[in-house]
């Protein structure tokens, strides 16, 4: 497999992803600039005409590629590339729970120049659970109920500040600061710290994205480092401040040695800074072109607008697919896999498997039971779960309350991000009565 060494600064891109992408004869091209890198983007021989749902043509409307895939080819080898795109909502949830599948080789798979440190990410058990257990102290149920307060006051000062403008863009104006009050919270960073803090986190989570070019991922590096250093000097003076805070019981934790702790606190910005904004966004993408979905979030009490989050996580997963590779013979529905089998795990299909879910394509705000995969599962379920239901539940049933004629602005429509993850709406503006 190929190594470039000019853009393998990104800590999370995947090598295979080059091949992904590559130039394929066979088949129709499509290409497509993201950011300063020139890519040939590989279109495979759907029926219909459709795109490949990695092409940037696709980010507009991935899923009936997905849906064709899921229905004809549901464990899909990209001929290419050798790699496996599983798209049932069976096969997704198998790759995700099975020890069989190692998420510690599939993020081997990312490019990158030197390797990561272990992360509860990169790893299986049992150096996996050593990693994660401590991670509670900052995201489990009693931590959340401690940063709920913070999170509700700052969500209605910042909707409070909107109020007076009558309009607002959803990404840098909801999505973006919703974030970092989000993080602000968890990890006590001062208002005064807050633009930087969220600036570099912006910059840091490039990381995620397997289609950043080499520009972006070194500026990204070179953001998580100054983020790394940040952490840790604001964990002394949160420790210093209150003895009992989350993260003061997450520092003096014996299960960890300070680097892993510090670990811990990047990857929960890296990795959920933009996922979050991006909820804001992506959710309000789909609300606000219909005035009865918002009424009805409006009045919900707190469990039915978090099973509105589900819902609108369902529908659009910020992380559309996660990487793993096969440590052991398996079997899957859609056939066998041998050891040092690359596997993206489609989310994204599997939350609108027609099998599993009545009306895949619509929202059902009260959809119960609603047994999405738009945060993973099995032991790398996203630790920030019960975190990013609780808050984004607090914040679009608030701003349904406090806006209840929310609406698109005249002739808008979502403009998506070129980004693969996380998927993202880049630009949306809305008019707020
Ligand atoms: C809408 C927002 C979010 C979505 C959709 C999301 C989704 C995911 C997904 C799909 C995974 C599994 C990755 C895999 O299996 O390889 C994951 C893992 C993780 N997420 Fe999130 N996430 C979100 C927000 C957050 C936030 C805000 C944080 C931190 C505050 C966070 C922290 C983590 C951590 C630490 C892991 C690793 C868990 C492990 O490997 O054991 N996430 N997330």
């Amino acid at each position: 497999m190929r190594r470039s060494a000019n853009r393998a600064c990104a800590v999370f891109n995947w090598r295979s992803f080059n091949d992904i992408v590559a130039i394929r004869s066979a088949y129709r091209n499509v290409s497509g600039a993201i950011g300063r890198r020139k890519v040939e983007v590989v279109q495979t021989q759907l029926p219909g005409g459709f795109i490949h749902p990695f092409s940037p043509a696709a980010r507009q409307d991935p899923y009936p590629a997905l849906a064709w895939l899921r229905a004809n080819a549901p464990l899909f080898r990209d001929q290419h590339s050798g790699v496996y795109y599983a798209t049932d909502h069976d096969s997704v949830s198998q790759i995700l729970r099975d020890r069989s599948f190692s998420a510690a080789a599939g993020q081997l798979e990312r490019d990158r120049d030197k390797p990561l440190p272990p992360l509860m990410l990169n790893t299986d058990p049992p150096e996996h659970h050593r990693l994660r257990a401590p991670g509670l102290l900052l995201l489990g149920p009693a931590a959340v109920a401690d940063h709920l307060g913070a999170i509700a006051d700052e969500a209605t000062a910042l909707l409070d500040g909107l109020a007076a403008r009558g309009e607002a863009e959803v990404a840098s104006e909801l999505g973006e600061p919703f974030a970092t009050l989000v993080l602000a919270a968890v990890l006590r960073i001062p208002p005064g710290d807050r633009a930087a803090f969220a600036a570099l986190a912006r910059q840091a989570s490039v990381n995620l994205d397997p289609m950043a070019g080499p520009a972006a991922t070194s500026v990204g590096r070179r953001a998580s480092a100054l983020i790394t250093r940040y952490l840790d000097g604001n964990t002394d003076r949160v420790t210093a401040a209150d003895v009992d805070a989350p993260l003061a019981r997450l520092a003096r934790d014996p299960r960890l040695n300070r680097t892993e702790m510090l670990g811990i606190l990047s990857l929960i910005v890296i990795g959920g800074f933009e996922p979050l904004a991006s909820l804001i966004g992506n959710a309000l993408a789909w609300l606000l072109p219909r005035p009865d979905a918002l009424a009805e979030l409006r009045d919900a009490d707190q469990i039915t607008a978090e099973r509105a989050v589900d819902e609108l996580l369902r529908l659009e997963s910020p992380i559309p697919f996660v990487a793993r590779v096969v440590a052991e013979p398996v079997a899957l529905p859609g056939g066998q896999l041998e050891p040092g089998a690359r596997v993206l795990a489609m989310l994204a299909a599997a939350n609108r498997d027609p099998a599993v879910f009545t009306r895949p394509d619509d929202p059902v705000l009260d959809r119960t039971p609603n047994p999405h995969l738009a945060f993973g599962g099995g032991g790398h379920f996203c630790l920030a779960g019960p975190l990013v239901r609780t808050a984004g539940a607090v914040f679009l049933r608030e701003l349904a309350r406090r806006f209840p004629a929310a609406r698109l602005a005249p002739g808008e429509r979502p403009e998506w991000s070129d980004s693969l993850i996380p998927r993202r709406v880049r630009r949306l503006r809305l008019v707020l009565a």
